[in-house]
């Protein structure tokens, strides 16, 4: 049981380590193209979103390295996918790149929400190991404390109009279902 928890956990950091590389690379295109666009007022915006996600990654960076656990081997796809993502729909327009933030915020929030009962049923186990416990305990409370912002992030996204850009519905769409297959394969691989 202990070997299924620890993989398990090992399963969840290697997931928001890729999940929160996205989520930088993301801000980072967006960064990019209203820089381009000399959009300084949504800079701003989109800039203080991005300095929390860097403080979210480096905290599974750390986790990474501290717990031995081999990143996803699609971190360099991500990164492409992700930039190529934020700066296209910032390119667009104001509206668009919001509808972005709203849809992958969203996705996240679902996914940390789950992870939680996961790992507070980790918890539960009677097998689990006082230093496992541990480690759960502070997982808990760093995704909680994330879980947050993104929550604050998807608002940002919706104070914004996001949901007034014209093919919202669809690029939602197609957002949420990427994000949550790149999910699902960066916690096998
Ligand atoms: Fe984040
Ligand atoms: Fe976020």
């Amino acid at each position: 049981m202990e070997q299924n928890s620890q993989k398990k956990i090992a399963e969840m950091i290697r997931v928001n380590h890729a999940g929160e590389t996205g989520a930088k690379v993301i801000y980072e295109g967006q960064i990019s193209a209203l820089k381009i666009k000399g959009d300084h007022a949504t800079l701003k915006i989109v800039e203080k979103m991005y300095q929390q996600e860097l403080v979210h990654l480096s905290y599974f960076e750390n986790k990474i390295k501290e717990q031995k656990i081999r990143p996803t081997v699609m971190q360099p796809i991500w990164q492409i996918g992700g930039f190529a993502l934020g700066f296209i729909t910032a390119m667009i327009d104001k509206k668009s790149a919001m509808a972005c933030t709203t849809a992958v915020e969203e996705t996240i929030d679902v996914h940390y929400h789950e992870q939680l009962n996961e790992l507070e049923q980790i918890k539960e186990d009677d097998n689990c190991e006082v230093k496992t416990k541990e480690l759960v305990d502070q997982l808990k409370s760093e995704i909680s404390k994330f879980r947050e912002e993104e929550l604050e992030h998807r608002n940002i996204g919706y104070q914004h109009n996001a949901k007034d850009f014209v093919l919202y519905k669809p690029l939602d769409c197609f957002i949420k279902f990427t994000t949550k297959l790149a999910i699902g394969i960066s916690k096998k691989l």
